[in-house]
């Protein structure tokens, strides 16, 4: 019977995503039995990843995918035969960015007809934006969103084999899809996602629209994936969830939460455990004793504040206060002494005043950041923030952001500074980008070292006497 391959157009719907469900979440085993093995064989893919760790997580699974279809990887867009962009809807200058790359790429179709090129991730997951590529840009050949990366077989076949053209984007769904193939950037240090999705829905972000409810893996799966990369020879993990401090929230046939993980994936014996993002209202106790407790966890935490202002704290609905927050610090602070925090800030955002600003600065000296991301609000369509009144001038949040950045690299320097003539961990990431024999790592506290050294050391964590510390890296020497 022939295959029907219309079936693929579905476009993604602002009001689906928005809902949440109290239905529990699917977990589904991916079936690598794939009858069009030979898909790739013989052509070359080149994909360009935006914005967070969640998207380079998931470019690593698209690579898998690919290889498994027998693709292979170029860097070179004239060799390639599918150019994918896993996108980022955080910020519009983050959409612009990769409306231009496709205008862009558009010339290789000339050159190369069977070309195929694709939008996958955050940015298919609105309808805007679907709406925009399905007008303006008809040589798109694939878009699909980030609920349904495990279907991209299909997806290829129908696109090369069928010559269709593939639209779909899922905004209703909540699974879970376990042992998808991945293609891992690093032999040394690895993403693992223990959750997905954001049930926050901060008014400014588009989120909890892109990546839906929030699903957290049963810890089982993330155990015994941390064992099997300590047995491939991993020595770190970053554990990844737009808040890992509601981890296992979800859960409703166990008590199971973020500090349980801690406490289990530090006995495994990876030598790191690094998490990102936290949030502030639901980072408690029992996590910050895990943390204060196991070696393996690193002290870096990053602890996005957003704003230092109650009344925006409030407007963007993040559920604590400027005091709240600085109680949360203390006790990190006490229990972990040398603790490295750095954050995520806001400026601009719509009743942001004078006063407001000033209270965000004043809370960035108490909190004694060593380094933030710090941003111009930028509305998005279908969150609550983009219909807010905002009567601050682009002028004015331009020179808020630079008086903030000022105030933040303070932080970043005298965060390196406090540990020059000191003997640091460094795991070797690999060769500077600048010169040959110096080596790139960063240490326990996620501080960038550059060192001369033999390549043989990448991937190992060795001892470095810092030398010197600069804005935004350290300088040190190979210490025995
Ligand atoms: N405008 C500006 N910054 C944003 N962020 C999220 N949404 C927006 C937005 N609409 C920032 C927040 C978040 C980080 C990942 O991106 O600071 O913590
Ligand atoms: Fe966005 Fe807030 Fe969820 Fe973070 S916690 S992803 S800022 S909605």
């Amino acid at each position: 019977m022939k295959k029907d391959y219309s079936q693929y157009f579905r476009r993604p719907s602002t009001k689906a995503a928005r809902k949440r469900t109290t239905e529990d979440v699917q977990t589904i085993d991916f079936d690598s039995h794939l009858n069009i093995k030979h898909l790739g064989q013989g052509k070359h893919y080149l994909i360009q990843t935006y914005g967070c760790q969640g998207n380079e997580a998931d470019t690593e699974t698209i690579k898998g995918l690919l290889h498994q279809l027998d693709f292979k990887e170029t860097t070179d867009e004239r060799q390639a035969d599918l150019i994918l962009l896993n996108t980022c809807a955080i910020r519009e200058n983050a959409e612009n960015r990769v409306f231009g790359e496709l205008g862009r790429l558009k010339q290789y179709k000339k050159s190369n007809p069977d070309l195929l090129i694709g939008v996958a991730g955050c940015m298919p997951q609105e309808e805007s934006v679907v709406d925009r590529l399905l007008m303006k840009y008809p040589y798109v050949d694939l878009i699909f969103g980030t609920h349904n990366i495990y279907k991209i077989p299909e997806y290829l076949e129908t696109a090369m084999l069928a010559k269709e053209r593939v639209i779909e984007v899922f905004s209703d769904e909540g699974s879970i899809i376990e042992n998808l193939p991945k293609k891992r950037e690093f032999s040394h240090k690895a993403w693992v996602n223990i959750m997905y999705g954001c049930d926050e829905f901060c008014t400014y972000c588009v989120v909890p629209y892109t990546r839906g409810k929030e699903r957290s893996r049963d810890p089982k799966q993330v155990i015994e994936e941390v064992k099997k990369l300590v047995l491939d020879g991993y020595q770190e993990v970053t554990l990844l969830g737009q808040n890992v401090n509601s981890y296992g929230r979800d859960f409703i046939d166990k008590d199971y939460t973020f500090s349980h993980l801690l406490n289990d994936l530090a006995k495994t014996t990876i030598k790191r455990i690094r998490f990102t993002t936290s949030h502030p209202k639901d980072f408690d106790d029992a996590t910050i004793a895990a943390i204060a407790e196991h070696k393996n966890i690193m002290p870096h935490i990053h602890l996005p504040v957003q704003s230092g202002s109650n009344k925006v704290l409030k407007k963007m609905n993040r559920k604590y206060t400027k005091e709240a927050y600085l109680t949360l610090v203390d006790k990190i602070v006490k229990a972990i002494p040398h603790v490295s925090l750095t954050t995520d800030i806001i400026v601009g955002f719509p009743e942001e005043d004078d006063e407001a600003f000033e209270e965000t600065l004043d809370l960035v000296n108490q909190a004694h950041f060593e380094g933030a991301f710090t941003f111009i609000f930028s509305p998005r369509a279908g969150t609550p923030a983009a219909a807010y009144h905002d009567t601050t001038s682009n002028v004015v949040k331009k020179a808020r952001l630079q008086r903030l950045n000022t105030v933040i690299n303070q932080g970043y320097l005298k965060g390196n500074k406090r540990f020059e003539n000191q003997v640091v961990e460094v795991l070797v990431d690999g060769e500077s980008k600048n010169k040959a024999n110096i080596l790139a790592g960063y240490t326990e506290h996620n501080k960038l070292v550059n060192f001369e050294g033999d390549c043989s050391l990448i991937g190992k964590i060795v001892r470095v006497k810092v030398t010197e510390a600069k804005t935004w890296f350290l300088l040190g020497e190979r210490h025995e």
